[in-house]
């Protein structure tokens, strides 16, 4: 029988932001070989309809199948929140979701005000709408979308005027409502963490799950057996259907040694 163990770990997201994601998952697991698809091209998926999405979904994990992922991580909110019912009903492979943090964040909050910062299309899914009928509806949540801030990071824009202006006029109303948790509920914004901390100063938490994925996806892998054991080198090919440049920016600061290949698809 083939062992897949030696197999990657698939993770996709609508760009380049789902990299946040891969760096906590390489930081648990050292040894297991990954691949990343970045469907830059066609970001952002949060104003895109709930069909789109899943179509967009299925051909992302019909390609990481291709290159025999052993488990497919959805390292994009918007694409877990809208899609991820479809792809487990198609698949017979693991696949780990991504949603926003509410429930922490609700179990932390002293204010009884948390923030949600996420895309139009996560915070109109119904897999959203139940997480959040779930939690004490004591709390309050104030939802922002966080309209044009997955264009400006996949530009590369991270640190520009236009993301400090188009931040703080999302962020200045959750100030003034008194929110102490604020929930990123897109795997692109914890690259904002910096220029966030910088506009809302100790008066908030930041929540997001990247840490709570990777702890998830070792799980899986372990119930699964599928954890990769040998000591070889790991590889990581990240796949991108756009410019490279963001993508190799924001992974700068990994000890690893990958690869980028620019193709469409
Ligand atoms: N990283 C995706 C997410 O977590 C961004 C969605 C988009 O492309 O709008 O939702």
């Amino acid at each position: 029988m083939v062992k897949l163990n030696k197999f990657p770990i698939g993770i996709f997201d609508s760009g380049v932001g789902g990299t946040s994601i891969w760096k906590e998952i390489n930081a648990l697991l050292p040894l297991e070989n990954t691949i990343y698809l970045s469907d830059s091209k066609n970001a952002p998926y949060g104003d895109k309809s709930k069909h789109a999405i899943i179509n967009l979904a299925i051909k992302n994990t019909e390609f990481l199948l291709k290159q025999n992922c052993k488990i497919i991580v959805v390292a994009c909110n918007t694409a877990t929140t809208n899609a991820i019912k479809v792809l487990r009903e198609n698949y017979d492979v693991p696949f780990i979701g991504i949603e926003p943090a509410i429930k922490p964040a609700a179990l932390q909050t002293k204010t009884n005000t948390i923030g949600i910062l996420a895309t139009e299309g996560t915070l109109n899914s119904e897999l959203f709408e139940k997480t959040s009928s779930s939690i004490n509806q004591k709390i309050i949540r104030k939802e922002i979308i966080g309209k044009g801030l997955v264009e400006l990071i996949e530009k590369g824009k991270l640190y520009s005027d236009e993301m400090t202006k188009l931040l703080s006029s999302y962020i200045k109303p959750l100030i003034k409502a008194d929110v102490d948790c604020l929930v990123l509920g897109c795997t692109h914004y914890p690259y904002l963490i910096p220029q966030i901390r910088k506009l809302v100063g100790d008066r908030m938490q930041i929540i997001d799950s990247g840490e709570a994925v990777a702890k998830q996806t070792k799980a899986i892998l372990k119930k699964h057996q599928l954890i990769n054991n040998t000591k070889e080198n790991s590889t990581h090919q990240f796949y991108i259907n756009k410019d490279r440049k963001v993508l190799q920016m924001l992974i700068s600061n990994t000890n690893n040694k990958v690869e980028i290949i620019e193709e469409s698809f």
